[in-house]
Formats: C-alpha cells, structure tokens, sequence
C-alpha cells in the first residue's frame, strides 16, 4: 500500500509540520527557565553545539529510516530488518512511548487552555492567585476542557497528513512565530528589561557543570522531538525530491530560534515587571512558571497597560503555548495511529477512534491523579517518595526511555540497517550529500560517540531516578 501512502505537499510543509512538532511547551519555556539558572549565553551555545552535532544527526537518521521504509517506527524496525524479532521492541518502544508521552503533555495542554480561556474570559487577579493552579487542576471543568483539547486535536488529526497535519501547521506556526516577535518586542520595550537580558545572555561558563551539560543535552533531545517516533513517522511522508539533510537543518534552526526567541520574552519580562527577582528563585518548573509566576507577572502589567491591555498580553501569550502545545500534539499522536493504519490495515478514521478511546481512558487517570483519586495520586513509591500515575508516566516515558529509544536508532541505521542504505537514502533528493562532509561525520558520530553518551544518559537517568 506504500504507493498510496499520503506526503507533505512541499518542503516548507513539511519543514513547519516538523517544526511545529518540535517548538513545544520545552521551547517556550522549559528552555529559558534553564538557559538563565545553568550560565546564561553559556548555556545557549552548548546548547546550540548539541543540536547541531547530535541532534541533527539522530533527526536525519529518524527521517531516512521512515522515508525509506514508507511506514511508521513499528513498521520500519520491522522491515527494514526482514521482521527481526529483537528489533521490532524498538519499533513497540517508540510507538508506545509517544502514546504514554501523548497522555501526559495532553494534560498540560488542558491546564495551558484553562488558563487561555480564563485570561480570555476572566480576572486576571483570579488567575494570578497561588490556590488558583490547584484549583484548575482538580476542578470539574478541566474534563470539558480535556474534551475540548482532544476534540481539537482530532480535527486536524482526522483530516490526514497534507489537509489536516500540513495545512494547520502553515496556519498556526507562522501565527506563532507572529505572536512570538510581538511578545519580544512589547517586552523589550518595557523599563528594566535589559536587566532580564542580561540575566539571560551574558555567559557564565562557571555554571557549566556535568549535570548542566547533560540537561541541555536532554533538552535539545527532547525539544528537537527525538527518540519519539514522530521524525520516522514524517520521514514516511516526506517526498523522495526533498533533501533530508537541509530539511533537518531547517527544521533545528527554527526550533532553536524560537527557544531562543521565548528567552528574549521570559526573562526581560520577569525583570521589568519584578525587578527584585531573586535568579535562584526560579524554579526549575516549566510547569509551575507557566501557572503561578507568569500569571502575577500578567496581573502586574494592569499598571502600565491597563485592565484590558493586561489581559490581552496573557491571552496572547497562553494562545501561543496553546499552538505551540497543539502542533506537537498532533504530531505525536500521529505516530500510534500511523502505526494502527500500516500494521492493522485500519482505515485512520478507526485507528484514531481506537487509540482516542485508549488516551481518554489514560489521560482522565493521569488528571485525576494530581488529588481526586487516592489510589492514582498515592500509585507507587521509589527513590524515597510517593509518586503519582502522572509521576511514573513522566519519570518512565520522557526522562528514561527517550534517551534509549535515541540510542536504539543509532545503532539500528548504522550497524543493522547498514551506512550504505543509509547513504542512499540521504543522498536522494540531494545531491551534494554524496562524500560531503555531513555523510563522513554521520557515519562516526552515530556509529561512536552519540550512543555511548545517550548510553551514559539512559543509565544515569535509571540511577537517579528509580534507586
Ligand atoms: N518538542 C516538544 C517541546 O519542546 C516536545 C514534544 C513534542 C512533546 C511532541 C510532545 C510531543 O515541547
């Protein structure tokens, strides 16, 4: 059924397709938060160095395997190895592993629209007050809401690859991209925001520690949107005239750009408007910035702009997570219901109603388990706590087998898949990769040494987290 398999209509499409999948809630927030706490313009250059040097590779070899296989990961483990059974637990990880990560970031995105749809609707003071986070997140509304996002979600989703996944990209990412400058520029413009800048670039190379390093690294992993399935995934639907290389670049210049960009919005706000802000004070949290300390931030604003100018900042700025969060949502839900259709044979109406059922069930568990079941609040105990259905799918999913399911991809392109098929895969639709630089570098970065540090990662992570 390969020939019938849905494309990208174009390369820009699949280029914001991709780059909506990878400019997330990690870009917008959980990226400035760690540039200004781990040394500023320090943080951002290694960051940027990893990006280039190990995520662009993975990226590319993600792509080639989907490309060249035409199915999703479970299919192209499968057949790409003539259905050898201990690669296709590598297909099985990175299909499951997206669902369970779908379930988890598709209950923030129900707190990112709460939030959105009272700054639209309501006072400001109200969401800025510290009970109002626990209140959201264990009120009866956040299951209207949860149907709303997944309602959404299926709307672009149903619509298929070029209709639905391609042409909500191209609307949402340059509106994105739109608000993004808009936000830059209202708060560069605000007193005191050189303060924030400086917080945020001025390079502190004292700060730049092991597990610094090995943070970034793991942002830039999980922000390009590695180790998901989600690049085999589009690679099956990118178009043979097409260049995986410069797409990829593409793809990692955009993502990293608007990283960048979230910093030059995060941090001079948080100066101009609270100038006292004690740096160390920043919590770690993408989570807890977004829902308690930006919300005073927004309140704080009524000052300068006025009730209503106030409220237009917080609409915009919960607006623009909420594409943000939207895109890669699509883009990771696609990889199980992709995997549905190539291995089941079912139609993509049925394998969405099929894996919805599925993520509903998990999702309402997962929200439910922030305090209104004992039992799925109370789930399990290791490394000395108590941790939530919410917890483990976190600590399992995004913080442990990300890093493996990366490192299953090297080795797979380069030792079972071989350099050669890799080569040709790469080189079509492009024809300066042959003997360029990039290919030689492919071969012995993901032959060498990006395993063995996503190794060192995964048995880290395993270490802290679970002993
Ligand atoms: N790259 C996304 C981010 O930075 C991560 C992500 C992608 C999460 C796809 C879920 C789905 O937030």
């Amino acid at each position: 059924m390969a020939a019938s398999r849905e494309q990208f209509g174009s390369r820009l499409g699949f280029v914001l397709a991709a780059a909506g999948s990878a400019v997330g809630i990690g870009n917008l927030v959980g990226f400035p938060v760690n540039a200004a706490k781990n040394g500023g313009g320090a943080f951002l250059l290694m960051y940027a160095i990893f990006v280039f040097t190990i995520c662009v590779p993975v990226m590319m070899a993600e792509l080639a395997a989907g490309r060249n296989s035409a199915k999703g990961p479970l299919g192209s483990y499968a057949s790409l190895t003539n259905n050898n059974k201990p690669w296709s637990i590598a297909g099985w990880l990175s299909t499951i592993t997206p669902f369970m990560i779908a379930v988890f970031y598709t209950v923030i995105t129900v707190w990112i629209f709460e939030y959105l749809y009272n700054a639209l609707t309501g006072d400001l003071a109200e969401l800025a007050k510290p009970e109002t986070f626990g209140a959201f997140i264990n009120g009866g509304d956040i299951f209207i809401h949860l149907a709303v996002v997944i309602g959404i979600v299926n709307l672009i989703l149903v619509g298929g690859v070029k209709e639905g996944i391609e042409r909500s990209a191209k609307i949402l990412m340059p509106a994105l991209f739109l608000m993004l400058i808009g936000m830059v520029i209202f708060v560069l413009t605000q007193e005191n925001a050189m303060a924030g800048v400086k917080f945020y670039l001025i390079p502190d190379f004292s700060k730049i520690t092991g597990p610094v390093v090995s943070g970034a690294l793991g942002q830039a992993f999980f922000s390009l949107s590695l180790g998901m399935g989600i690049l085999i995934t589009y690679g099956s639907y990118m178009d043979k005239r097409s260049s995986i290389a410069s797409s990829a670049k593409m793809v990692a210049i955009a993502d990293t750009s608007v990283a960048f960009c979230a910093g030059l919005m995060i941090l001079p706000a948080i100066f101009s408007f609270n100038p006292q802000t004690d740096p160390t004070q920043l919590s770690d949290s993408s989570v807890s910035l977004i829902f308690t300390f930006l919300p005073k931030i927004f309140l704080a604003l009524q000052g300068s702009v006025g009730y209503f100018g106030a409220s237009v900042v917080a609409s915009v700025f919960f607006l623009l997570v909420f594409f943000a969060a939207l895109t890669s949502l699509v883009s990771i839900i696609e990889v199980p219901a992709a995997s549905l259709v190539d291995q089941k044979g079912y139609s993509r109406k049925k394998s969405l109603l099929v894996l919805n059922l599925g993520m509903i069930l998990f999702t309402i568990a997962c929200t439910a388990s922030f305090g209104m079941v004992g039992w799925l609040t109370e789930f399990t105990e290791y490394a000395g706590s108590t941790k939530s259905l919410f917890d483990v799918v976190y600590d399992v999913f995004y913080d442990t087998i990300l890093p493996l399911n990366g490192l299953l991809i090297c080795l797979f392109v380069i030792y079972r898949w071989k350099k050669h098929n890799l080569d040709a895969e790469l080189e079509t639709g492009d024809d300066g990769f042959k003997g360029s630089f990039l290919e030689r570098y492919m071969h012995f970065s993901l032959g060498t040494f990006i395993p063995v540090i996503l190794a060192l990662i995964f048995i880290n992570t395993v270490a802290i987290k679970f002993f």
